[in-house]
């Protein structure tokens, strides 16, 4: 089944490229989500504000990124990669049929990450990607982002075109996740990079490295989205944006952020270490 499906999306997205389809409700969405998406029920809705500055490829020169935001602020980009064949490689059939006997490393989804736990690539689809609930624990959630086995996930990671705006004196690091509606990581800081979500859609929020958030280490995002963020002031508001497929999020050194997966999302980010 999995692998059927796999292979009539290579044929569309083929088919695509060439002549004008009508394709039936199912194809489209398998095309748009990879297959990830777990139905409209499970989906989170609010997209939220977006105080974030957009640019795409023209309107942002490379010494514009330098002056402008790589030291001082976030910025989303739309449309500076091109993952046409990384995203379509990262569909589920195709994501369980090359990796579902490999084993990745989960870590709890609190600021902190205490705990590791091994499990098959395809136990964790099957089982543990989930929709988080609101009162479920950081602590308590296993979460896959990072902690990736380059050598035998490579051929997957060679096909990512990363975003072309680097830091001088720094070196590219990837981390590579996937992650159920409700889920994400609570507010914590470390060096520059980028984000770019290959399916489904990521709410971020972010505050510069002086201006340290409220909250609990081992609570979720989604339960400071829901429990605290309704009474911030405006002078507290984050920055916030929700991205979406072909676009990638530029955080800064140092600033705090947290993120909600609003869908089943699969993503990857650049480490400018
Ligand atoms: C990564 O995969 C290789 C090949 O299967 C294995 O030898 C190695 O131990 C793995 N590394 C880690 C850190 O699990
Ligand atoms: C968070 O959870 C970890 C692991 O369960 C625990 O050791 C730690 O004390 C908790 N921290 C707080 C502030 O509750």
């Amino acid at each position: 089944m999995e692998r059927s499906c796999g292979f009539v999306t290579l044929f569309l997205l083929a088919v695509q490229t060439s002549v004008p389809y009508e394709c039936t409700d199912k194809t489209c969405a398998e095309l748009r989500d990879g297959g990830w998406s777990q139905g409209v029920e499970t989906r989170l809705n609010d997209e939220g504000d977006c105080n974030i500055d957009i640019h795409n490829a023209e309107s942002l020169s490379y010494t514009a990124f330098i002056q402008q935001y790589a030291y001082s602020k976030p910025v989303i980009l739309r449309g500076v990669t091109d993952n046409t064949k990384f995203r379509f490689l990262c569909s589920k059939s195709h994501l369980l049929q090359e990796y579902g006997e490999r084993t990745i490393r989960l870590s709890t989804a609190n600021t902190h990450s205490y705990n590791k736990v091994d499990v098959r690539f395809e136990e964790f689809v099957k089982y543990l990607l989930t929709p988080q609930s609101v009162d479920s624990l950081g602590s308590e959630t296993l979460y896959f982002f990072g902690d990736n086995n380059f050598t035998e996930w490579h051929s997957l990671f060679d096909e990512y075109d990363a975003p072309p705006y680097n830091l001088p004196h720094t070196s590219p690091a990837y981390s590579f996740g996937i992650a159920g509606p409700g889920t994400g990581v609570p507010f914590h800081w470390h060096g520059p990079g980028f984000s770019e979500v290959i399916y489904g859609r990521k709410r971020w929020f972010l505050y510069p490295p002086e201006q340290a958030p409220e909250f609990h280490p081992n609570h979720t995002t989604l339960s400071w989205v829901t429990h605290s963020y309704p009474g911030l002031g405006i002078q507290q508001r984050p920055l916030e944006c929700t991205i979406h497929p072909g676009e990638v999020l530029y955080f800064p050194d140092r600033w705090w952020h947290a993120t909600l997966n609003l869908d089943t999302s699969v993503f990857i980010s650049t480490f400018l270490g």
